[in-house]
């Protein structure tokens, strides 16, 4: 695992975008998987003014959400898909044919989640998961004890993460349950991208650096992945040892 420690949140978000933008020019016309969330906010703000050369890239990549509520359409503006629309697709001008979404109101979420995991694989899986970290560890919506083989699924939200997740959305309810990519799917991903921001997020960061496995972290999971940048803002570099990791 490669630990990138910035020193302000313009950092973050540069090095983020830097980091994915490498990637679709590595892998043109991969498929990017893509969280919600605060943390990425700046990434997705930064990617405009990014070189034609790295836009045309982003143009070219596939795209897919990370998790989606159950029972919540891409017109409702609670839905992942709505929310990547406004700040990633519809900025960047990236069409239908480049997205592939994992929808929450299909009538069988079951079949909806195998058809997805199917499509992803017959088009060559995750070629950059980039990816949120949740104040208990979950990532995109496997929550602590979710077993590490699931493909995508149909998943309970634990109360932390609603109660979060809620707060962020002006305190409207949403779905218990989620779609979401499992975390072998997220696992076979050739590059991941971790991005952990927020003080609220340090114990989970310190349960990673540890170095050991645990059921009840998901971001444990990702641990011995060959391709996994973890990129830590300035609040949470400022609580690991001085010479963990580089600096950005
Ligand atoms: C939600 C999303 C996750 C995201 C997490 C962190 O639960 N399902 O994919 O990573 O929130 O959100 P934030 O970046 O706001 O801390």
């Amino acid at each position: 695992m490669r630990l990138i420690r910035t020193a302000s949140a313009q950092q973050f978000d540069r090095c983020a975008a830097d980091l994915l933008c490498a990637q679709v020019l590595a892998q043109p016309g991969t498929q990017v998987a893509l969280p919600t969330g605060r943390t990425p906010l700046g990434l997705y703000a930064s990617l405009l003014g990014r070189t034609a050369t790295e836009l045309a890239a982003l143009r070219r990549a596939h795209y897919v959400n990370l998790d989606e509520y159950l029972g919540l359409g891409p017109s409702d503006p609670r839905s992942y898909a709505h929310f990547l629309q406004r700040q990633v697709f519809g900025p960047l001008g990236i069409g239908a044919s480049q997205l592939r979404l994992l929808r929450g109101d299909m009538p069988d979420a079951n079949a909806e989640c195998a058809q997805f995991e199917d499509a992803l694989q017959a088009a060559g899986g995750i070629g950059v998961a980039v990816l949120g970290l949740g104040a208990n560890g979950h990532i995109a919506f496997n929550e602590p004890g979710t077993p590490w083989n699931t493909r995508t699924h149909v998943a309970d939200l634990s109360a932390e993460t609603l109660a979060v997740n809620e707060r962020l959305n002006g305190a409207a309810p949403l779905p218990r349950r989620g779609l979401t990519l499992g975390v072998a799917t997220l696992r076979a991903a050739r590059t991941v991208l971790l991005l952990a921001a927020g003080e609220s997020k340090a114990e989970a960061l310190r349960r990673l650096l540890a170095g050991v496995p645990d059921l009840q972290w998901p971001a444990t999971s990702l641990l011995g992945h060959p391709d996994l940048t973890l990129l830590c803002s300035p609040e949470l570099a400022a609580l690991l040892p001085a010479r963990a990791g580089t600096a950005a």
